[in-house]
């Protein structure tokens, strides 16, 4: 490619993406020549008409062909939005999703002025437990997660966004992990059928990690686990809130129920889909 400017570098990449049928093609172009220059927007445009450096045009084709064959832009990039932070994502480790936020927001109402542990299972990159360290200051926190990957950068997120010493990060299993008791159990766990994991859009499919999605045979696989060692960890009025796949709400609340959970709610997300299911354990 010969010398362009910027302008003609980003319809360039936004053309290319558009081509593979990459979804918000101009937005992903826009972006990506943002990380090639280190600027912001505004910055960006105050460059628009002049030509753009034969190592940044090399650096951003290549960043547009990571981005053509579906990357998601936050592995691309090494950072996502959550609530009102950052968190660094690398690839083996599954990218936070504004649903999850949902999750978060009913947690802090039901947690706000709590004192105590709090679990959550499953912790990722460590969004869930940073978000209820930074809003809910009477909470200590406990992120397991069966990934060495995730654990190491949800130790590393939480150090970036100041609440390092309130959250202890261990690599566990769900099934045996030794806990303490704890006031709330907060999960987004794996719960898509098996099944359907080939039918996943390319960009999951081929770089979120599998272990992050697969919930066995129906879905419920981990959350049947998650609400058995709840009976087991929660205290008395101990709250169980997580985060389920569209269509299996109904089957959640029975669980809970069938395990002696009252008060039992369910929470729909900005799409008006119902994602979060909580309830209290009442009997220790
Ligand atoms: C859907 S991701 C959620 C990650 C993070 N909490 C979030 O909301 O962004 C589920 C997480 O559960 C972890 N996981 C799956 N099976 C597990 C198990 N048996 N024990 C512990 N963690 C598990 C995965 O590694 C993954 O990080």
């Amino acid at each position: 490619m010969k010398t362009l400017t910027f302008r003609k570098a980003l319809i360039w990449g936004s053309l290319v993406l558009k081509r593979s049928a990459v979804p918000e093609p101009v937005l992903s172009a826009r972006l990506l020549l943002q990380h090639a220059t280190y600027r912001s927007h505004s910055g960006l445009l105050l460059l628009y008409n002049k030509p753009i450096l034969p190592q940044i045009l090399a650096y951003y084709r290549f960043l547009i062909n990571r981005r053509k064959r579906f990357e998601p832009l936050p592995y691309i990039l090494g950072y996502h939005y959550f609530m009102d932070f950052t968190l660094e994502i690398r690839r083996g480790v599954f990218i936070p999703r504004p649903e999850t936020e949902i999750l978060v927001e009913v947690a802090i109402k039901k947690l706000r002025d709590k004192k105590g542990i709090v679990i959550d299972m499953g912790t990722g990159t460590g969004a869930i437990a940073i978000a209820l360290a930074r809003f809910c200051p009477g909470l200590s926190l406990i992120g397991i997660d069966i990934s060495r990957e995730a654990i190491a950068l949800a130790r590393r997120n939480a150090r970036l966004n100041g609440v390092g010493s309130r959250i202890i990060f261990r690599r566990a299993d769900i099934s045996n992990a030794e806990l303490p008791q704890a006031v709330a159990i907060i999960s987004n766990p794996p719960y898509i059928p098996t099944y359907q994991l080939p039918r996943l859009p390319l960009q999951i499919r081929l770089y979120e990690p599998m272990e992050a999605l697969d919930g066995g045979e129906d879905g419920l696989e981990i959350i049947r686990l998650i609400v058995s060692r709840a009976r087991e960890i929660l205290l008395p009025g101990g709250y169980l809130i997580l985060e389920v796949g569209e269509g299996q709400s109904e089957r959640v609340k029975e669980i809970f129920i069938q395990n002696g959970f009252e008060d039992v709610e369910v929470f729909k997300d900005l799409l008006k889909i119902e994602r979060i299911v909580s309830g209290v354990r009442y009997e220790g």
